[in-house]
Protein backbone atom coordinates (compact mmCIF):
# COMPACT_ATOMS: atom_id res chain seq x y z
CA UNK A 1 0.00 0.00 0.00
CA UNK A 2 1.20 3.59 -0.78
CA UNK A 3 1.03 6.04 2.04
CA UNK A 4 -1.61 8.21 0.08
CA UNK A 5 -3.98 5.01 -0.35
CA UNK A 6 -4.70 5.01 3.36
CA UNK A 7 -7.47 7.59 2.53
CA UNK A 8 -8.94 4.32 1.12
CA UNK A 9 -9.22 3.57 4.85
CA UNK A 10 -10.62 6.17 6.26
CA UNK A 11 -13.13 6.44 2.93
CA UNK A 12 -14.05 2.55 3.68
CA UNK A 13 -14.66 3.32 7.53
CA UNK A 14 -11.98 1.05 8.56
CA UNK A 15 -10.24 1.87 11.47
CA UNK A 16 -6.09 2.55 10.55
CA UNK A 17 -3.82 0.96 13.02
CA UNK A 18 -0.26 2.34 13.42
CA UNK A 19 1.53 0.48 15.69
CA UNK A 20 5.45 1.64 16.55
CA UNK A 21 8.73 -0.42 16.19
CA UNK A 22 12.05 0.01 17.36
CA UNK A 23 13.88 -3.39 16.01
CA UNK A 24 13.62 -6.04 14.18
CA UNK A 25 11.62 -8.02 16.66
CA UNK A 26 9.28 -5.44 17.49
CA UNK A 27 8.64 -4.74 14.28
CA UNK A 28 7.56 -8.88 13.42
CA UNK A 29 5.48 -8.81 16.38
CA UNK A 30 3.46 -5.30 15.19
CA UNK A 31 3.34 -7.13 11.74
CA UNK A 32 1.76 -9.82 12.54
CA UNK A 33 -0.28 -8.14 14.96
CA UNK A 34 -1.78 -6.57 11.81
CA UNK A 35 -1.01 -3.10 11.82
CA UNK A 36 -1.58 -1.25 8.45
CA UNK A 37 1.56 1.06 9.39
CA UNK A 38 5.12 0.76 11.36
CA UNK A 39 6.03 3.68 12.92
CA UNK A 40 9.72 4.38 13.74
CA UNK A 41 8.84 7.04 15.84
CA UNK A 42 11.25 9.09 17.85
CA UNK A 43 9.70 8.00 20.95
CA UNK A 44 12.49 5.29 20.55
CA UNK A 45 14.85 8.36 22.39
CA UNK A 46 13.08 7.56 25.89
CA UNK A 47 11.26 3.96 25.34
CA UNK A 48 14.38 2.42 23.77
CA UNK A 49 17.77 4.57 24.73
CA UNK A 50 16.67 5.90 27.90
CA UNK A 51 16.88 9.47 27.23
CA UNK A 52 14.34 11.81 28.94
CA UNK A 53 12.59 13.90 26.08
CA UNK A 54 12.58 13.07 22.58
CA UNK A 55 15.46 15.60 21.75
CA UNK A 56 18.55 14.33 21.88
CA UNK A 57 18.05 11.40 19.51
CA UNK A 58 20.07 11.78 16.07
CA UNK A 59 19.07 11.18 12.71
CA UNK A 60 21.98 8.32 12.55
CA UNK A 61 19.95 6.79 15.40
CA UNK A 62 16.63 7.33 13.80
CA UNK A 63 18.64 5.51 10.43
CA UNK A 64 20.10 3.15 11.97
CA UNK A 65 16.46 1.83 14.21
CA UNK A 66 14.47 1.96 10.68
CA UNK A 67 16.48 -0.10 9.43
CA UNK A 68 16.64 -2.49 11.84
CA UNK A 69 12.50 -2.24 11.74
CA UNK A 70 12.97 -2.77 7.68
CA UNK A 71 14.73 -6.11 8.33
CA UNK A 72 12.39 -7.14 10.96
CA UNK A 73 9.10 -7.65 8.02
CA UNK A 74 8.12 -10.21 6.09
CA UNK A 75 9.36 -8.43 2.79
CA UNK A 76 5.91 -9.23 1.43
CA UNK A 77 6.43 -5.88 -0.21
CA UNK A 78 2.21 -5.78 -1.36
CA UNK A 79 1.30 -6.69 1.97
CA UNK A 80 3.58 -5.81 4.42
CA UNK A 81 2.60 -2.72 6.55
CA UNK A 82 4.18 1.28 5.36
CA UNK A 83 7.09 2.29 7.63
CA UNK A 84 6.74 5.95 8.31
CA UNK A 85 9.95 7.08 10.52
CA UNK A 86 9.89 10.25 12.11
CA UNK A 87 12.17 13.19 11.89
CA UNK A 88 14.36 13.75 14.66
CA UNK A 89 14.62 17.06 16.31
CA UNK A 90 16.55 19.89 14.23
CA UNK A 91 16.66 17.90 11.09
CA UNK A 92 13.39 19.77 9.63
CA UNK A 93 13.57 22.95 11.97
CA UNK A 94 17.11 24.62 10.13
CA UNK A 95 15.50 25.15 6.76
CA UNK A 96 14.39 23.12 3.44
CA UNK A 97 17.74 21.79 2.02
CA UNK A 98 18.19 20.46 5.39
CA UNK A 99 15.06 18.88 5.86
CA UNK A 100 15.11 17.38 2.31
CA UNK A 101 18.32 15.91 2.95
CA UNK A 102 17.33 14.87 5.97
CA UNK A 103 14.33 12.60 4.87
CA UNK A 104 15.98 11.29 1.88
CA UNK A 105 18.98 9.94 4.01
CA UNK A 106 15.90 8.17 5.37
CA UNK A 107 14.14 6.76 2.25
CA UNK A 108 17.32 6.42 0.44
CA UNK A 109 18.94 4.13 3.18
CA UNK A 110 16.28 1.84 5.05
CA UNK A 111 12.25 0.85 4.05
CA UNK A 112 10.97 4.03 5.32
CA UNK A 113 8.57 5.08 2.51
CA UNK A 114 7.40 8.17 4.83
CA UNK A 115 8.08 10.77 7.48
CA UNK A 116 6.28 12.22 10.11
CA UNK A 117 7.16 15.87 11.36
CA UNK A 118 5.67 17.94 14.31
CA UNK A 119 3.96 21.34 14.02
CA UNK A 120 2.60 23.66 11.96
CA UNK A 121 4.25 26.70 11.75
CA UNK A 122 5.38 28.58 8.56
CA UNK A 123 8.55 27.33 8.19
CA UNK A 124 7.19 23.67 8.83
CA UNK A 125 4.43 24.40 6.59
CA UNK A 126 7.18 25.10 3.67
CA UNK A 127 9.23 22.51 4.54
CA UNK A 128 6.43 19.85 4.34
CA UNK A 129 4.98 21.40 0.77
CA UNK A 130 8.44 21.04 -0.31
CA UNK A 131 9.16 17.64 0.71
CA UNK A 132 5.86 16.52 -0.60
CA UNK A 133 6.95 18.28 -4.30
CA UNK A 134 10.61 16.04 -3.62
CA UNK A 135 8.19 12.85 -3.80
CA UNK A 136 8.62 12.04 0.05
CA UNK A 137 4.91 11.11 1.67
CA UNK A 138 4.68 13.24 5.29
CA UNK A 139 2.33 12.39 8.05
CA UNK A 140 1.73 15.63 10.35
CA UNK A 141 1.45 15.52 13.91
CA UNK A 142 -0.45 18.55 15.97
CA UNK A 143 -1.56 18.51 19.96
CA UNK A 144 0.85 17.41 22.10
CA UNK A 145 3.96 17.86 20.26
CA UNK A 146 7.05 16.25 22.31
CA UNK A 147 9.70 17.88 20.38
CA UNK A 148 8.00 21.32 22.01
CA UNK A 149 8.18 20.06 25.18
CA UNK A 150 9.75 22.96 26.44
CA UNK A 151 7.28 25.34 25.32
CA UNK A 152 4.25 23.17 25.79
CA UNK A 153 4.66 20.61 28.56
CA UNK A 154 3.72 17.42 27.97
CA UNK A 155 0.20 18.06 29.28
CA UNK A 156 -3.58 17.85 26.88
CA UNK A 157 -3.65 20.58 24.15
CA UNK A 158 -6.31 22.73 23.07
CA UNK A 159 -8.26 22.47 25.84
CA UNK A 160 -9.92 26.41 25.09
CA UNK A 161 -12.05 27.43 22.16
CA UNK A 162 -9.25 29.80 20.89
CA UNK A 163 -6.37 27.43 20.71
CA UNK A 164 -8.64 24.57 19.60
CA UNK A 165 -9.68 27.03 16.49
CA UNK A 166 -6.00 27.59 16.25
CA UNK A 167 -5.16 23.47 15.76
CA UNK A 168 -8.48 23.52 13.31
CA UNK A 169 -6.95 26.04 11.48
CA UNK A 170 -3.57 24.00 11.21
CA UNK A 171 -4.86 20.87 10.14
CA UNK A 172 -6.04 22.69 7.36
CA UNK A 173 -2.81 23.83 6.39
CA UNK A 174 -1.38 20.49 6.76
CA UNK A 175 -3.63 19.00 4.82
CA UNK A 176 -3.37 21.79 2.08
CA UNK A 177 0.63 21.21 2.40
CA UNK A 178 0.62 17.86 0.79
CA UNK A 179 0.04 15.29 4.50
CA UNK A 180 -1.07 12.30 3.49
CA UNK A 181 -2.40 11.45 7.55
CA UNK A 182 -2.34 13.73 10.55
CA UNK A 183 -1.63 12.35 14.20
CA UNK A 184 -3.31 14.39 16.60
CA UNK A 185 -2.01 13.68 20.31
CA UNK A 186 -3.72 14.07 23.92
CA UNK A 187 -6.36 16.60 22.69
CA UNK A 188 -10.07 16.58 23.17
CA UNK A 189 -12.17 14.33 21.41
CA UNK A 190 -14.64 17.29 20.18
CA UNK A 191 -11.80 18.57 18.14
CA UNK A 192 -10.47 15.87 16.64
CA UNK A 193 -14.51 14.43 15.51
CA UNK A 194 -14.44 17.62 13.83
CA UNK A 195 -11.19 17.32 12.71
CA UNK A 196 -12.50 13.72 11.20
CA UNK A 197 -15.39 15.04 9.51
CA UNK A 198 -13.98 18.04 7.96
CA UNK A 199 -10.32 16.96 6.74
CA UNK A 200 -10.17 14.18 3.96
CA UNK A 201 -7.15 12.95 5.14
CA UNK A 202 -6.99 10.06 7.99
CA UNK A 203 -6.68 11.68 11.69
CA UNK A 204 -5.25 9.40 13.70
CA UNK A 205 -5.43 9.65 17.71
CA UNK A 206 -3.08 9.04 20.41
CA UNK A 207 -5.21 10.51 23.66
CA UNK A 208 -7.74 12.09 21.07
CA UNK A 209 -10.41 9.88 21.92
CA UNK A 210 -12.88 7.42 19.92
CA UNK A 211 -13.78 9.91 17.53
CA UNK A 212 -10.69 9.78 14.57
CA UNK A 213 -9.67 7.74 11.46
CA UNK A 214 -7.19 5.08 13.45
CA UNK A 215 -5.56 4.67 16.29
CA UNK A 216 -1.49 5.14 17.17
CA UNK A 217 0.21 3.54 19.87
CA UNK A 218 3.80 3.31 21.17
CA UNK A 219 3.88 -0.36 20.99
CA UNK A 220 6.20 -0.25 24.10
CA UNK A 221 3.22 0.91 26.28
CA UNK A 222 0.76 -1.11 25.08
CA UNK A 223 2.71 -4.09 26.21
CA UNK A 224 3.34 -2.88 29.56
CA UNK A 225 7.43 -2.49 29.00
CA UNK A 226 7.72 1.33 29.35
CA UNK A 227 8.37 2.43 33.10
CA UNK A 228 6.34 5.49 32.92
CA UNK A 229 2.93 4.48 31.30
CA UNK A 230 1.15 7.59 29.31
CA UNK A 231 -2.50 8.46 31.26
CA UNK A 232 -3.67 7.95 27.74
CA UNK A 233 -2.30 4.80 27.11
CA UNK A 234 -2.69 2.05 29.46
CA UNK A 235 -0.54 -1.08 28.93
CA UNK A 236 -2.85 -4.40 27.74
CA UNK A 237 -0.55 -6.49 29.84
CA UNK A 238 1.66 -6.38 32.74
CA UNK A 239 4.66 -6.88 30.18
CA UNK A 240 7.76 -6.15 32.55
CA UNK A 241 6.29 -8.44 35.33
CA UNK A 242 6.00 -11.21 33.27
CA UNK A 243 9.23 -10.82 31.14
CA UNK A 244 11.14 -10.60 35.12
CA UNK A 245 8.98 -13.04 36.71
CA UNK A 246 10.30 -15.73 33.92
CA UNK A 247 13.71 -14.56 33.98
CA UNK A 248 13.94 -14.61 37.88
CA UNK A 249 12.44 -18.25 37.34
CA UNK A 250 15.21 -19.07 34.98
CA UNK A 251 18.12 -17.28 37.01
CA UNK A 252 17.01 -19.35 40.34
CA UNK A 253 16.78 -22.28 38.38
CA UNK A 254 20.68 -22.16 37.53
CA UNK A 255 21.30 -21.71 40.96
CA UNK A 256 19.67 -24.87 42.94
O1 LIG B 1 7.33 9.04 18.48
C1 LIG B 1 6.24 8.44 18.55
O2 LIG B 1 6.16 7.28 18.95
C2 LIG B 1 5.04 9.16 18.13
C3 LIG B 1 3.71 8.60 18.53
C4 LIG B 1 3.44 8.90 19.95
C5 LIG B 1 2.64 9.12 17.65
O3 LIG B 1 5.15 10.19 17.54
Amino acid sequence: MLPAELINLKQSGKPIIILTAWDSISAGLVEEAGADVVLVGDSLSMVVLGHATTLPVTLEQMLHHAQAVGRGLSGLTNDQPIIVCDLPFLSYQCGEDKAVAAAGKLIKNSCTSAVKLEGAEPEVISVIARLVRMGIPVMGHLGLTPQSVHRFGYRRQAEDPQTQEKVYQQALQLEDAGCFALVLEHVPNELSGKLRKNLKIPIIGIGAGENCDGQVRVTADLIGLTKKQPPFSPALIPGREIFIEALQSWVKEQHP
